[in-house]
């Protein structure tokens, strides 16, 4: 390794997603089931909106904090979750990636401690390394819901400067239930200490009420909401995410964000304004399609006698292969190689999830069907082999 490499990025690490993700393409014939991106095309409208962006040349730099007409655009759109926030209140970034990056590079000094979840997105922990932060994970109960009594315990203990929140989680597919959040309300009203929730994936939600902690104002300048458009408008590569929270603090948020990419893409904040209303209507029908296949995947893994909770939103679901007794890498390369057919190992996610794999139904019918005959397979061979 060069020596070159400063100490923060040595202690960073691949994503363990990608690892896998990479592997599967040496594996001919192999199926995926590990993308975190929806199998749908751009919704028509925002397709149309970025061509019209390009013909209009809207090319140049747009505003630091990106266009207004798109900032209120997300303003309103929020109100159906009940989240207040003006168009002043809101930075278009590059992604949710640069949302998160831009958020702990305001927040964070060298040595401050931030809270994750135990089991949680690659990126939380990286990011909490490239500001050598100190990162303590939080343990989660077995629904995969915050363990209050645990959180606040290690609250008390460690004074963490930040805590994350991921709901509707990547990996776990899970939602926040009101009495959860109505707890961490106090908590967080009770303690000096900013929530950054990631809410990526609000729109993949299968619930009637959708609850958050952005939803609370008597706590608003402690909060800061990231979320994006590459999964409710299944546009990845198209780089669009944003942060939302208070003046004052967004003040600071738009000076690191200015200094990192001065801004987000310009004709793809236009196509996404000019489109937005009717790919709205499109995530919805994404979102309907996403809750067949939950129902189908679950009744399939409940079937194979795996210990599973039933996710409510995002479009991943994580079952436990404990009773293998094998490392959830062993378990999914072999799975690879002996059946082509590929999963995340729960590792990608924290020590702790070890015992899990996650399987991303981002993928038609069939793919699933066949995907899940093999792990099928696999699973009757190994129990047979006991
Ligand atoms: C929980 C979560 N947050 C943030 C991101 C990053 O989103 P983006 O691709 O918009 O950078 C992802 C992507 O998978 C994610 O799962």
């Amino acid at each position: 390794m060069s020596k070159y490499i400063s100490d923060n990025a040595k202690d960073m690490e691949f994503s363990g997603i990608r690892k896998f993700f990479n592997k599967v393409r040496e594996v001919e014939g192999a199926l995926s089931l590990t993308v975190g991106q929806p199998d749908f095309p751009v919704p028509p409208s925002i397709k149309e909106g970025v061509k019209r962006a390009i013909d209009e040349n809207k090319t140049e730099y747009t505003a630091n904090p990106g266009i207004i007409e798109l900032r209120e655009d997300i303003s309103q759109y929020l109100k159906k979750f009940n989240i207040n926030y003006s168009k002043e209140e809101i930075c278009l970034t590059v992604g949710g990636s640069e949302a998160l990056t831009c958020v702990f590079t305001t927040i964070l000094n060298a040595g401050d401690k931030l809270l994750i979840p135990e089991i949680s997105y690659p990126a939380y922990e990286n990011c909490g390394k490239m500001r050598g932060v100190e990162v303590i994970r939080y343990p989660l109960d077995d629904e995969f819901q915050l363990d209050i009594k645990a959180l606040e315990a290690l609250i008390k203990e460690h004074k963490p400067k930040a805590m994350v929140l991921c709901y509707p989680s990547n990996p776990t597919g899970a939602t926040l239930d009101i009495s959860v959040i109505e707890e961490l309300h106090k908590i967080i009203k009770a303690n000096d200490m900013v929530v950054i929730t990631d809410e990526i994936y609000s729109d993949i939600f299968y619930k009637e009420d959708y609850f958050s902690i952005a939803q609370y104002e008597d706590i608003k300048e402690k909060i800061i909401y990231v979320s994006g458009f590459s999964k409710v408008f299944s546009m990845t590569g198209f780089r669009l995410g944003y942060i939302c929270t208070t003046k004052e603090l967004m003040d600071a948020i738009v000076k690191v964000h200015m200094y990192m990419v001065s801004c987000a893409v310009s004709v793809v904040q236009y196509g996404t304004h000019y489109g937005f209303n009717e790919g709205l209507v499109e995530a919805k029908k994404m979102r309907e399609e996403f809750k067949r296949r939950r129902d189908y995947v679950y009744e399939r893994l409940i079937n194979m006698k795996l210990d599973v909770n039933k996710p409510e939103g995002a479009f991943y679901i994580l079952p436990s292969i404990a009773r293998f007794n094998m490392p959830s890498e062993e378990f999914c390369e072999r799975l690879l190689m002996e059946k082509k057919v590929a999963m995340v190992p729960g590792i990608a996610f924290g020590k702790k999830s070890d015992k899990y794999i996650r399987l991303s139904y981002a993928a038609d019918m069939e793919t699933l069907k066949i995907s899940l005959d093999r792990l099928e397979e696999f699973i009757s061979e190994l129990d047979k082999a006991k």
